[in-house]
């Protein structure tokens, strides 16, 4: 990419985008171009189509999707694939179309196989059944993987795909509703600090193993694979340690300085039991992950302070 190049960050406000936005600006890239949801819908074909032919841009990261963890995915399954399914459907077609020259596909290391070898290796895709907490949202990040590979085949579409880790930092969703595990631990500990609450209560029994990793890394990958990689196949990007979600409970406690006890409701769904994605390829091409978990909870849980969570200025 050059520093003049037109780049559309497709979700934007959202954890991802608004990480890739913050990254972008650092390094020179002067015409990112954005739309809110509301402005652009990417669910509507003829939006999606009219927008690329005012903006052509030359570059696409898409980050724009429906997300959400364990609560939200298995409420709303319906929601979750068409959504996922329209949203990169348009985007990449539009991209196709008016001769992006290349596209950075979000997926997440949920499409692999519940009972996976772990580490997880790229070549794991489609080797086993899913988890089904999130199976609908993990079929259309697949969809959107092949379709990226098959562009490449057909038309010669420069649209690579890469695979997260669970990723946490600055704008995450704190929505106990929607939220993934590292922000709800986040804002139920701080909750629980400001009220007093004696103990708080946590879904499961703590015991499922999980990855994590700082947005601002994930951005500097994302950034490297689009300047350095130009293959079809998918590219994991993780830290490459995991730990219990007990721990991780216990770690987040100390950080938010809460002192009460922690509760375990085990008739609450645990998910995959462990989840720990093979970055070797990334690595060996010279990528390295720079924010250690107690740092990155720890600037996190600053930035979370920023807002007022009861204004609503927090998601
Ligand atoms: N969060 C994680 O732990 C994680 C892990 C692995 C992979 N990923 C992947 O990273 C990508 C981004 O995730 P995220 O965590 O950044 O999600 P997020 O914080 O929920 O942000 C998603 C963004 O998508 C936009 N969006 C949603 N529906 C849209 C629509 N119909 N039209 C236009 N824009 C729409 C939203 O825009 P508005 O704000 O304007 O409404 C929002 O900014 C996803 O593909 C996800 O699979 C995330």
């Amino acid at each position: 990419m050059e520093k003049s190049d037109k780049i559309y960050v497709a979700g934007h406000r959202g954890l991802v985008g608004s990480a890739l936005t913050r990254k972008l600006r650092a390094e020179g890239y002067s015409r990112a171009v954005f739309r809110t949801s509301a402005e652009l819908d990417l669910r509507r074909q003829e939006k999606v189509e009219r927008f690329f032919q005012e903006e052509k841009p030359d570059y696409v990261f898409l980050a724009a999707a429906r997300v959400g963890g364990i609560l939200a995915n298995s409420a709303f399954p319906g929601q979750f694939i068409y959504d996922n399914l329209m949203i990169q459907a348009n985007v990449i077609e539009c991209s196709r179309i008016h001769g992006v020259k290349k596209l950075l596909f979000l997926g997440s290391s949920c499409i692999y196989p519940r009972a996976c070898p772990q580490p997880i290796k790229e070549e794991y895709l489609l080797t086993g059944p899913l988890e089904p907490t999130n199976e609908s949202y993990a079929v259309s990040k697949i969809a959107g993987i092949k379709m990226c590979q098959a562009y490449r085949r057909e038309y010669g579409c420069n649209f690579i795909a890469v695979m997260p880790t669970n990723l946490y930092g600055p704008n995450d969703n704190y929505d106990l509703e929607a939220s993934h595990v590292l922000p709800a631990l986040i804002r139920k500990f701080h909750e629980a600090k400001i009220r007093k609450d004696p103990f708080v209560v946590l879904w499961g029994t703590g015991t499922p193993r999980r990855e994590f990793l700082h947005v601002d890394d994930l951005a500097d990958a994302c950034l490297y694979v689009m300047n350095h990689y130009d293959e079809g196949e998918i590219l994991n990007i993780g830290s490459g340690e995991d730990l219990s979600v007990r721990e991780l409970a216990l770690l987040v406690r100390k950080i938010v300085g809460y002192s009460g006890e922690i509760s375990w409701d085990e008739t609450k769904p645990d998910g995959t039991p462990r989840k720990l994605i093979s970055s070797d390829r990334l690595v060996q091409m010279g990528w390295t992950c720079r924010i250690g978990l107690q740092e990155g909870i720890s600037k996190t849980y600053s930035d979370f302070l920023k807002f007022d969570v009861g204004n609503g200025s927090i998601r």
